[in-house]
């Protein structure tokens, strides 16, 4: 059976927190290792130049983001990791796409509409602060999963739209062109649980509640004692299911030691404690990729190393399949 192309990209704006270690990276690098699928992870860093200006934090995060995959295992030799940028053939794609993209479905993007819902609130223009990066994002991200013609792309709700989007785009060239493209899916993991940040709603950047997944132990241990609780007493018993320390435990422990921490909380476990086993149980499982992490920040030139590997393979598939597109959409060789 041919294998399922698995896709999808980390936008390198941001420095690697608990979250995105549980719901994107752990299953990613798992998924990496069946047989069935072929994966393709890359680091979007053209997408993170639409929200973020600062090119020293696009740089940092771009590395910290690499050698957070490399520590914790992704095997670069079954699965393609690349940059984004390092692979001329997207931008490129971008432009043919570009011009088999309706406006009017630009025009109906989430993200784009809250910016402008926003700036008419506020009596500002319609269009205040708004790029065109802003605006044909999607046209990016749909080159990005045709170019490897992925089946099958893991990303979060936020995203789903921007799939729809990619698959009308795909359509409408292929209509246009012929069959070049694989029409994509969204794939949203029921499994993996959005894990809460300290003060108990989702886990983001955004609601600057994250616990950094390379902090050093006492750092770590420090954050999750700031996790939110409630002023129950030892020796009350507690409800696992309102406490955000019990979700995040969920999220790292084994059946049984699931079953074992339910158990503790309705014999009345105290919180300090709770706190204790989870900062224990996390750190079991980050203190020896974290090593490697270090190991890896103080060696930039290997990552690098790792990336240009992992562009250059890309290239091997994007190079033949944009030399395909740009004969048929007519840029040729005169004579
Ligand atoms: N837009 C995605 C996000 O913010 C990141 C991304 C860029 C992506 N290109 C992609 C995800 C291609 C999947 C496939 O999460």
């Amino acid at each position: 059976m041919e294998k399922q192309r698995v896709l999808t990209g980390i936008t390198t704006s941001g420095t690697p927190h608990l979250g995105n270690y549980v719901g994107a990276i752990k299953p990613a690098i798992e998924s990496s290792r069946l047989d069935s699928m072929e994966t393709f992870y890359f680091l979007a860093d053209y997408h993170a130049l639409v929200k973020c200006h600062e090119p020293e934090r696009v740089n940092r995060s771009t590395l910290e983001i690499a050698a957070t995959w490399l520590a914790l295992g992704l095997d670069t030799e079954r699965s393609l990791f690349y940059r984004q940028s390092d692979l001329p053939e997207i931008p490129e794609l971008t432009w043919l796409l570009t011009c088999a993209c309706a406006k009017g479905l630009m025009n109906r993007a989430h993200a784009y509409k809250a910016a402008v819902a926003e700036n008419e609130a506020a009596g500002e223009d319609a269009d205040l602060g708004i790029s065109m990066g802003l605006f044909c994002y999607p046209v990016l991200m749909a080159a990005d999963i045709l170019m490897f013609n992925a089946h099958k792309v893991p990303v979060g709700r936020d995203q789903v739209q921007h799939l729809e989007m990619a698959r009308d785009i795909a359509a409408r060239f292929n209509h246009r062109y012929g069959e070049h493209f694989v029409l994509p899916e969204a794939v949203i993991d029921e499994h993996v649980a959005t894990l809460p940040g300290t003060d108990g709603r989702k886990m983001s950047k955004s609601y600057d509640n994250t616990i950094g997944l390379w902090l050093p132990e006492k750092k770590l241990r420090k954050a999750i004692m700031r996790i939110k609780t409630n002023s129950q007493e030892p020796g009350e018993p507690k409800d696992p299911d309102s406490a955000p320390v019990y979700s995040v435990y969920a999220a790292f422990a084994t059946r049984q030691q699931r079953a074992d921490m339910r158990k503790a909380f309705a014999d009345g476990i105290a919180w300090g404690e709770v706190k204790q086993q989870l900062f224990e149980l996390i750190n079991a499982e980050l203190a020896e990729p974290r090593q490697r992490y270090e190991a890896l920040m103080a060696n930039p030139a290997e990552i690098q190393r790792e990336l240009e590997a992992g562009a250059e393979r890309a290239r091997g598939i994007a190079g033949p399949f944009i030399e395909r597109l740009r004969q048929a959409v007519g840029i040729r060789r005169l004579g």
